[in-house]
């Protein structure tokens, strides 16, 4: 039998759009298919190292504002960047971010952290830009789902 994996999903949602797009993140990660993953989410206020450290895998959801990731998932990092630095290399991470207009700010910002911390992108960044477009719920279920799928599978 093999372990159960535990996937962590921190990502910032205020509005509809954004709080619909983290639940299609937790309904593909959640999969029936999905078999020894368990699916856990924080919004970034209340995610800390703690929750990092026991986590094989890990989806950040932020919007974009003033170019930047969200003031809530910055805090996160701010308070995980230090007490995980050199316990977490390697982890698996997947990024969305939602962006009305541009978004890559945000996507070098958190680049810059993840590389600092030397944890490794499982997929490509989801940016979801523009105005909204239902196509967005879709492919963060996507994500979701390979995410946890990759754990399941022991791939990632
Ligand atoms: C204060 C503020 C600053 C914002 N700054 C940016 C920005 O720099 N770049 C960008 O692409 N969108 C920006 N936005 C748009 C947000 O990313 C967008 O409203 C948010 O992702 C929610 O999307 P929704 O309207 O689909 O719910 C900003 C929004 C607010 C409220």
């Amino acid at each position: 039998m093999s372990e159960t994996k535990r996937l962590l999903v921190v990502a910032h949602a205020p509005s509809p759009n954004t709080r619909r797009m983290k639940d299609a993140v937790l309904t593909g990660a959640r999969h029936e298919d999905i078999e020894a993953v368990e699916t856990r989410y924080l919004p970034p206020l209340e995610a800390g190292p703690d929750d990092v450290l026991e986590a094989d895998a890990i989806i950040l959801g932020t919007t974009e504002n003033l170019g930047y990731m969200s003031g809530a998932l910055k805090d996160f990092f701010d308070r995980t960047y230090y007490p995980c630095l050199e316990k977490t290399e390697g982890l698996p991470y997947a990024l969305y971010v939602r962006a009305g207009r541009d978004g890559t700010g945000t996507l070098r910002a958190v680049d810059s952290i993840t590389t600092g911390l030397r944890w490794r992108p499982a997929q490509e960044p989801l940016l979801c830009r523009g105005e909204f477009d239902e196509a967005f719920i879709g492919q963060c279920e996507e994500l979701g789902l390979y995410m946890a799928a990759g754990l399941d599978a022991g791939i990632l």
